[in-house]
């Protein structure tokens, strides 16, 4: 069993001071920092791109776990990387060939992960399992935080740790969206061992406790 990780997600931030909001996250304990890339086109909004993740890089020895929700993000896989995110997650449902850029990502020495909207059935990621250091499932529609929690998503969770534990595979499995204390119970008891967390974490008056209670 894998232990949880918190990633709070800087979506939820205040835009004016994303220095601050590392620091918030260090002193909160959680190790993770989550970047949520909108182009405007995959999803209907936008946020930053790759010059926040080398600004911050300069600021937090933390994993830098960044979520494109972009229209073929392979094009920026190498940006992103040599601006350096620790991680890098795309869309199942914005590249034809992602076995491709999986491996890419991994082999710039960074780990790669694939995310699927609600609407995209877990059965998809199958074969390329073996790819992935981390699946992300989304618990609402990618584009905005401070959404309610869809819990039908979480049977996917379910899904996934049984085919992972079966076939003896070792990813992650995360889960981003609507995520609060009830809602991480929720998700920790279907399998998610990664927890993306925006509007609740920053909107938290004690971090750090929540990010305990999280974590255990
Ligand atoms: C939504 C983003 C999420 C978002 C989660 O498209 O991928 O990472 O920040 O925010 P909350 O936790 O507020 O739902
Ligand atoms: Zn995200």
């Amino acid at each position: 069993m894998n232990k949880t990780i918190v990633s709070p997600s800087i979506l939820s931030a205040d835009f004016s001071d994303f220095g601050g909001a590392v620091s918030q996250i260090e002193t909160s304990g959680a190790g993770w920092i989550h970047m949520d890339v909108m182009d405007g086109s995959f999803v209907p909004n936008i946020t930053f791109g790759h010059h926040l993740v080398r600004a911050l890089r300069g600021k937090t020895k933390a994993i830098l776990d960044v979520h494109l929700m972009v229209v073929q993000p392979g094009r920026f896989i190498k940006k992103f990387a040599e601006s350096g995110a620790d991680i890098i997650t795309f869309h199942y449902e914005s590249e034809v060939h992602s076995q491709k850029f999986l491996t890419e990502i991994r082999d710039l020495g960074l780990k790669a992960g694939i995310a699927i909207a609600p609407s995209t059935p877990c059965s998809v990621l199958e074969e390329i399992l073996p790819f992935i250091d981390l699946a992300l499932v989304m618990t609402v529609n990618p584009g905005f935080g401070g959404q309610v929690i869809i819990p039908e998503c979480l049977e996917k969770v379910e899904k996934l740790k049984k085919i992972r534990d079966n076939a003896g595979l070792d990813f992650r499995i995360s889960v981003d969206g609507g995520i609060n204390e009830q809602t991480a119970e929720q998700a920790k008891n279907a399998g998610a061992d990664t927890l993306v967390i925006g509007s609740a974490f920053f909107s938290s008056l004690d971090k750090k406790s929540l990010i305990t209670k999280l974590q255990n």
